[in-house]
């Protein structure tokens, strides 16, 4: 099978398409070439997980295809639009419309309660039902009872679960992962997994993960292997959350 193919689960159009991207960050001396010439299509309801050892370039991979992060050659578009070129304000209206992010260490804002956390991308996105809303998607997530809670009064699964609401709670195409599951124990990391694939499924939602987990990988449709900044293996798998 061709390692360029789309999934067999999603349907015709990609949802990323990324085309010999480049990526160079920190200043002078410290200046690192970090990804070089990464070609990569993802269709739309696709899940896909990024492998690869530690420094590899997997986090500044997803940063770069979730519009965190400009390329600095190279051309990448995401959600039907062409991020190459587009200045801090034009990404971050794209953020807002087309992209839902979870991190690792759940980034939280800690001076806000779980309900106005989630409401956060609701408001900017001028939703009047910015609360209402929000407290929806905790409820989904299983976090009904904990609207009013920071997070310092929440466990580190519970705070993933806000992270992940948040996340979800704009209906985005694309959801970006980066090792969701690596501050959790196994059971947490499951149930956060699980929510995860759920919205990928029911949503028709474009799913990129990274992570060391091999069982997590195994869920995905597609595997992309990188290698100091270069993809240098794709396996496809048979089944995952693929989408009805
Ligand atoms: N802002 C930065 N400035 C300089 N180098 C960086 C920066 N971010 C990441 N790097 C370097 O780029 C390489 C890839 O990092 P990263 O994408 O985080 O890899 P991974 O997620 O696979 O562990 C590493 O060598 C890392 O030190
Ligand atoms: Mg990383």
């Amino acid at each position: 099978m061709p390692s360029s193919s789309q999934s067999t689960s999603a349907t015709a159009a990609p949802a990323i398409c990324l085309d010999k991207v480049e990526l160079s960050l920190g200043a002078g001396a410290a200046r690192v070439h970090i990804l070089k010439g990464v070609s990569l299509n993802i269709g739309q309801g696709e899940a896909v997980g990024l492998v690869g050892p530690s420094g590899s370039g997997k986090s500044s991979l997803l940063m770069v295809l979730a519009g965190l992060e400009q390329a600095n050659a190279g051309t990448v578009a995401v959600a039907g639009e062409m991020l190459t070129g587009l200045d801090e304000d034009a990404l971050a209206r794209f953020r807002g419309r087309n992209v839902g992010i979870v991190f690792q260490a759940f980034h939280l804002i800690p001076t806000m309660t779980a309900v106005e956390n989630v409401a956060v991308p609701l408001e900017l996105a001028g939703r009047a039902d910015a609360f209402e809303r929000a407290a929806a998607e905790l409820a989904a997530v299983g976090l009904g009872h904990r609207l009013d809670h920071y997070p310092a009064q929440l466990s580190g699964g519970e705070q993933q679960r806000v992270a992940v609401a948040r996340a979800l709670a704009p209906e985005p195409r694309i959801l970006v992962a980066d090792e969701p599951t690596g501050n959790l124990d196994e059971d947490t990391g499951r149930q956060i997994m699980d929510l995860l694939f759920a919205a990928q499924a029911r949503r028709g939602a474009t799913l990129v993960i990274v992570t060391h987990d091999p069982t997590l990988a195994s869920r995905c449709n597609r595997t992309v292997r990188l290698r100091s900044g270069e993809i240098v293996s794709e396996e496809l798998l048979a089944q995952a959350g693929t989408p009805a």
